[in-house]
């Protein structure tokens, strides 16, 4: 085993899951569309992956879906939407 500091400035997970209504999911308020615009604002400010905005599969508060969780400020994001992503990007994106 490895053991180095964190290969990045920031990371951004999103959850992305979906249980096509089986249950309350992330993917219920477009959690894979929340990650894919994020994303796409990453790599256009040409700041991916140093800041990386990743896919999680599932946070475990399925039912406050799209949840965010950000380091390394440690903060956690939920109810996110997808008009929230200018004001996410603001925020950690720059
Ligand atoms: S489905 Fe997103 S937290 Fe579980």
């Amino acid at each position: 085993m490895q053991t180095n500091n964190t290969p990045y400035q920031r990371q951004i997970f999103v959850c992305t899951n979906n249980a096509n209504g089986e249950k309350a999911s992330c993917g219920d308020h477009k959690g894979e569309e929340v990650f894919r615009k994020l994303r796409e604002i990453a790599k256009e400010r040409k700041l991916h992956p140093n800041i990386r905005v990743a896919q999680a599969r599932c946070l475990g508060q399925c039912a406050k879906g799209v949840n965010i969780m950000v380091y390394p400020e440690n903060t956690w994001h939920s109810d996110v939407r997808l008009e929230d992503v200018p004001q996410l990007a603001e925020k950690y994106i720059k």
